[in-house]
């Protein structure tokens, strides 16, 4: 493995996260020392305002060493590459528009990753997937890709069953955002942290966060101050009040469930009518993110091109760059530090399928990650709560790859927010057709 002049791409280079993963890789470049960076993106316009703003970004912290490149070719984005950030999101913003507003009219919960916009948007995102691993696999068969892409159980499951020699991490920042949302909130380093953790993606628990420094577990303290109130958005999420339900209904569920910090994205499983109540139907939070940052992006590589420069990159991008950038360097110093990845179960909780794509932590290394058991059975309330939604998962996998309606039907009427399989026919009747050259044909 190459150890310097490294070449990195992001797939999906044009997405509004790019400046937080090339800032991240700006502060680790002596220890990931890369001289290409290249925004790989089907689209052009997209790709160049962003490869506008991180020209900027370049220019003002005065990196001469790295070469800045754009493609839209695959050959170009992957030949000779070592790393892959990828974070693409097939169909973009207005189709998670549509899964977010489809289940919605049926009065079910309509949500980026759960859900049935959460199995709309899988159908989609396997595909692109695949295809971009696959030209990873003929270009560059070596190179380590970092997958943000979601929805992840969904991803990383089709990519195994298709290119299980592919090097890939399956990562999500959602548990480092909440340990770090709740370290800021409370007052502590969030970095003296052992987090124990298991789940499938955004569907788990904490069951301890052992704190080196002050010798003790903290979740018992933190439960009890999470359950007196909501924590508060921390900095890197200001601009966007919207995360503060997220955190309401964490203290809710723990109210409920005061055993262990829960991954914020159950609440769409355990409160669903709660959550679509709450939802305004006709917009959603696409809308939101269309109106602020996919907006104020473009706005940004306008100004720039014209020479009017902002501040706005000065921002606090928390630890969504960082975490992936990280895992980098681990791989590349045989590092072995410890991340929440998405991994075949494998005995990791062994009382669960061992062919189940888990979030657990891991030790990440040259040899990719080596999942940590966790050492005792789960109980029976997780356990039911994460066999169905599994085998909803593994049915709707199936269905890409043997292109069936009726394991799309089953994977539909089996999500946990669905408790009609009437409701789930009319939501995948209308979603065949929204998502008409996204999805496989299904018969
Ligand atoms: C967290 C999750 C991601 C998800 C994102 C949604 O970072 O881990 O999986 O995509 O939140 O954020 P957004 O601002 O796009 O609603
Ligand atoms: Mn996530």
């Amino acid at each position: 493995m190459k150890t310097k002049d490294l070449n990195i791409t992001i797939a999906g280079g044009g997405a509004t996260h790019t400046p937080g993963i090339v800032q991240a890789l700006l502060n680790s470049i002596d220890r990931l020392p890369f001289s290409t960076l290249t925004l790989y993106d089907i689209d052009a316009q997209r790709n160049d305002d962003m490869y506008t703003i991180v020209s900027y970004l370049l220019k003002k912290q005065h990196i001469t060493a790295v070469e800045l490149k754009q493609t839209t070719d695959p050959e170009i984005a992957f030949t000779h590459v070592d790393f892959v950030f990828s974070q693409i999101r097939v169909g973009g913003f207005e189709m998670r528009e549509q899964d977010e507003k489809i289940p919605l009219k049926y009065g079910l919960v309509g949500q980026e990753t759960c859900g049935l916009g959460g199995f709309a948007y899988g159908l989609r995102s396997i595909g692109g997937l695949l295809e971009m691993v696959g030209f990873v696999q003929k270009y560059a068969p070596d190179a380590w890709i970092l997958n943000y892409t979601n929805p992840e159980t969904l991803v990383s499951e089709a990519v195994r069953r298709k290119y299980p020699q592919a090097h890939m991490l399956n990562a999500c920042d959602m548990t480092i955002s909440i340990e770090e949302t709740i370290a800021r909130n409370y007052g502590y380093d969030r970095k003296n942290w052992i987090p124990q953790y298991y789940g499938l993606n955004h569907f788990g628990w904490y069951t301890s966060i052992y704190d080196k420094k002050l010798e003790r577990d903290v979740m018992p303290e933190l439960l009890e101050k999470l359950k007196k109130a909501p924590m508060k958005i921390a900095e890197f999420n200001a601009a966007d009040p919207s995360w503060q339900n997220a955190w309401n209904m964490m203290s809710k569920i723990i109210n409920n469930f005061p055993d262990n910090i829960p991954n914020n994205y159950l609440e769409y499983y355990l409160y669903p009518d709660l959550v679509v109540q709450e939802t305004d139907s006709s917009y959603t939070r696409a809308n939101e993110i269309m109106d602020s940052r996919v907006k104020e992006t473009k706005e940004i590589a306008a100004n720039l091109r014209d020479g009017i420069s902002g501040s706005y990159y000065d921002a606090d991008f928390g630890e969504h760059g960082n975490y992936i950038v990280d895992m980098a360097i681990s791989i590349l110093e045989d590092g072995h530090q410890r991340f929440m990845l998405i991994v075949p179960n494998h005995g990791a909780i062994e009382n669960l399928r061992a062919d189940a794509m888990v979030e657990v932590p891991a030790y990440v290394g040259r040899l990719g990650a080596e999942p940590i058991s966790l050492r005792q059975p789960i109980g029976d309330f997780h356990k039911g709560l994460m066999e169905a939604q599994n085998a909803a998962e593994k049915l709707l996998v199936d269905a890409f790859f043997e292109q069936s309606y009726q394991k799309a039907l089953q994977s539909f009427t089996l999500n946990q927010t669905v408790p009609s399989a009437d409701k789930a026919k009319k939501v995948l009747d209308d979603m065949i057709i929204a998502n008409k050259g996204y999805w496989p044909d299904l018969n």
